[in-house]
């Protein structure tokens, strides 16, 4: 078999993508919007008319207490999701395919460190155990240990909510277990010590995920395509967490389960920038606006230093390095035969060609850059040797703190705002610079 190139068409399940480049999900700021499909589509629309093969829509979360940030969407009821189908209409308009990927924050909701936008708590953030010791001094809230029930009410959420999207013309969608989020707190031995169905060994632990699969199968139609992005080596300051050989285990057990495609990621146990990694956005912290958006956010000097001080740790510990899930995603492609999605760090047509032709993953996903650059697709499936011309994307992870505080997913580097301008005039989605 001749090897893969970016512009191969690919099957997930039922669907077929007319090639291997997808928008990796990076958050759109659309969750508070009035109109929410106007503002994805401002996003997407740019990116299928470019050509890129797949987008996935940043994290929704399936129901309103799940947030991690306020622009986050969140589902709390059918028409919120039917709303949306101007959006998919559009993008299939302009040639694309988009799926919605479905999560809940958990332990990190928003309830436990944003004062501003959850000051009267609901509820506490769901967990699925009590918390470790060493994690009580660094949350700020009570948690809420999921009964064996309620876990069950949240498998059926997620199964109505992917009916919901298929409804509103989604072509998919992607459950997020990464980033330590809910699904992500359930498969790791950290977090999830329950002794019901949903916890004990590897097995285990990947029932929550395998009955979401179960749920959604049931609501949406068998032949709907569910995704996973999960993390499959999870690095802990203490402890013991996700091995490489478990995100492998899980990756067998997901096939089985009837996943389309799967995204394994390297993420530490507590939601930082390990999942995109890159530089202290030291400008957020320097901007008087953001610096009083952040205090609000937090209720407190210490706890915005706590966030400072986090960040800069998470970037001493997770610098920028170019394909760092490449050790992860090889092994994945390795021992299962479903479709294979490679994420972070990759900048370059080379290294996507090189990813595809060496048969480490199936598709090629970019994150960051498509905020500067929506119509980087027609660049990267231009014809010819693969260009080893990078983005113009710094990971300079000032689209970070911005996104933590409800703002607009957009570019914040004013220089990567420039380089963008020079190579396509008038493409550049940015309100920051
Ligand atoms: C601002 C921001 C928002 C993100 N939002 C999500 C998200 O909603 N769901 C998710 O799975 N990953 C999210 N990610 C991670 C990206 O999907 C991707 O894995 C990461 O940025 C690495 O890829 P890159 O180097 O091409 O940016 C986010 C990353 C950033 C920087």
């Amino acid at each position: 078999m001749s090897p893969a190139r970016l512009t191969d068409p690919i099957d997930l399940g039922s669907l077929r993508l007319k090639n291997r480049l997808y928008r990796a999900p990076v958050l759109e700021g659309a969750g508070g919007a009035e109109d929410p499909a106007a503002v994805y589509a401002r996003h997407f629309v740019p990116n299928a008319a470019a050509g890129v093969g797949l987008i996935i829509q940043g994290n929704t979360i399936v129901c309103p207490e799940g947030r991690t940030s306020p622009g986050m969407s969140a589902i709390g009821e059918r028409e919120r999701m039917l709303a949306l189908a101007p959006l998919t209409r559009a993008v299939h308009d302009a040639g694309g395919k988009i799926i919605t990927q479905l999560g809940h924050g958990g332990l990190f909701a928003l309830e436990a460190w944003h004062t501003k936008f959850a000051p009267v708590r609901t509820s506490p953030p769901y967990a699925p155990s009590p918390l470790p010791l060493w994690l009580r001094a660094l949350h700020r809230s009570q948690t809420h240990v999921l009964t064996t029930r309620e876990v069950q009410q949240l498998i059926a959420r997620f199964g109505l909510v992917a009916a919901w999207a298929r409804e509103a013309g989604y072509d998919g969608v992607q459950l997020a277990a990464s980033n330590a989020k809910l699904l992500h707190q359930f498969l790791s031995p950290i977090f999830n010590r329950r002794t019901d169905r949903y916890g004990g060994d590897l097995a285990g632990r990947m029932t929550f995920i395998r009955e979401i699969r179960e749920a959604i199968a049931r609501e949406a139609g068998a032949d709907f395509p569910v995704l996973l992005k999960y993390t499959a080596v999870e690095l802990t300051p203490i402890g013991r967490g996700i091995s490489l050989g478990d995100g492998v285990e899980i990756a067998r057990m997901a096939e089985a389960a009837g996943f389309a495609a799967l995204t394994p990621v390297v993420a530490d146990a507590l939601p930082n920038t390990s999942i995109a990694r890159g530089e202290f956005p030291r400008a957020s912290f320097d901007n008087p606006g953001l610096r009083k958006r952040l205090l609000e956010a937090t209720g407190s000097r210490m706890r915005a230093i706590l966030v400072h001080v986090g960040m800069f740790l998470a970037a001493r510990k997770y610098p920028f390095s170019p394909i760092w899930n490449r050790d992860v995603f090889r092994a994945v492609k390795a021992a299962v035969s479903l479709p294979v999605f490679a994420v972070g760090g990759i900048r370059t047509p080379a290294e996507a060609a090189e990813i595809l032709a060496r048969g480490e993953a199936d598709m090629i996903g970019i994150g960051r850059p498509f905020y500067a650059e929506p119509d980087l697709a027609r660049r990267f499936l231009a014809a010819g040797a693969p260009s080893t011309a990078g983005t113009a994307c710094e990971s300079c992870n000032r689209c970070i703190v911005p996104q933590m505080l409800g703002m607009p997913g957009v570019c914040y580097n004013p220089g990567s705002i420039r380089a963008a301008r020079r190579r396509s005039p008038l493409r550049v989605l940015s309100d920051a610079a």
